[in-house]
């Protein structure tokens, strides 16, 4: 791209995604002070995933940290869904190594997850199962399960679905049970594929203020999407497409020359539209 074609498309740019335009590099490492100072939650270091011969994730070294929003960017099949799961504990890396620090509980929600959907089981039934990590299956649920359960309905507003089939909702109302379930986990680590994903906008709103709760609660909140608008309202940004192309505070990853590297400058366009 020339320069003058990029001093022309840099307009469409909002201002919160147009930071450090003058001054463009890729971080390998966060040294920002605010960030050091959190404590490590998860720990990549040169972590490779293969599955078989192919290999998704590439040589990743990145410190997820306690009470801070992370957000994975990528384009379709960069990798983002297999580093939660990677995060979750689904999966080991195949070269390098993953460490978990103060995280007794993950809470996952997949980004495609309709594995429940057909089990005859009420709203408030998955709720439930999102204490077991607390309770135990043999434990009483005492007064406290019951409270956080109900709290957490409240907190994805599905406080009237609490006695509806599962398998009778909407995808947008399943998709907000499963979020909902999370939040009753209480997790250390909170990680959310795409959470906007079938949600509408008042939803949608609602889940990213949850988010910072649960960051302010001391959670490390990661979080894959596709929106640069979402991915700016977090504290921290990897932008993956298989390795690691830069990561770092918002203001400083979202840049349009990183973001063309990874997206191409045509979906780039797109997506600042
Ligand atoms: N179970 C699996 N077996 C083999 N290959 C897999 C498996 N899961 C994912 N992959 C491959 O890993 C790569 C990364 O997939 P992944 O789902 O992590 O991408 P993504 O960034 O989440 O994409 P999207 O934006 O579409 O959700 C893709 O090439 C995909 O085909
Ligand atoms: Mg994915």
């Amino acid at each position: 791209m020339t320069e003058t074609s990029t001093e022309t498309t840099t307009e469409a740019i909002p201002d919160h995604l147009q930071a450090g335009r003058d001054e463009p590099h890729v971080l390998e490492a966060c040294h920002d002070s605010e960030h050091e100072q959190r404590h490590a939650a998860a720990v990549l270091e040169e972590a490779c995933l293969a599955f078989g011969t192919l290999e998704v994730l590439h040589q990743i070294n990145i410190t997820f940290r306690h009470g801070a929003l992370t957000a994975v960017v990528g384009p379709n099949g960069s990798g983002k869904t297999s580093l939660l799961r990677m995060l979750a504990g689904f999966c080991a890396p195949s070269v390098g190594t993953i460490c978990w620090h103060d995280v007794k509980r993950i809470a996952l929600a997949e980004q495609a997850d309709e594995r429940a959907a057909w089990m005859p089981l009420r709203v408030r039934d998955v709720l439930v199962m999102g204490r077991y990590g607390h309770s135990g299956l043999v434990k009483r649920f005492d007064r406290r399960d019951k409270e956080i359960v109900a709290e957490a309905a409240e907190r994805m507003d599905i406080s009237r679905l609490l006695n509806r089939q599962l398998g009778q909702l909407s995808v947008g109302q399943r998709r907000r049970v499963r979020l909902a379930m999370c939040l009753a986990q209480e997790a250390q680590m909170l990680l959310l594929d795409e959470p906007e994903g079938g949600l509408d906008i008042a939803s949608n709103q609602r889940i990213f203020a949850e988010m910072e709760k649960e960051k302010q609660r001391g959670a490390a909140v990661v979080f894959a999407t596709h929106k640069l608008e979402e991915a700016a309202k977090s504290d921290y940004v990897v932008l993956l497409n298989k390795g690691v192309v830069a990561q770092g505070p918002a203001t400083e990853v979202l840049h349009r020359k990183q973001l063309s590297r990874v997206f191409g400058s045509e979906m780039l366009e797109e997506m600042l539209v």
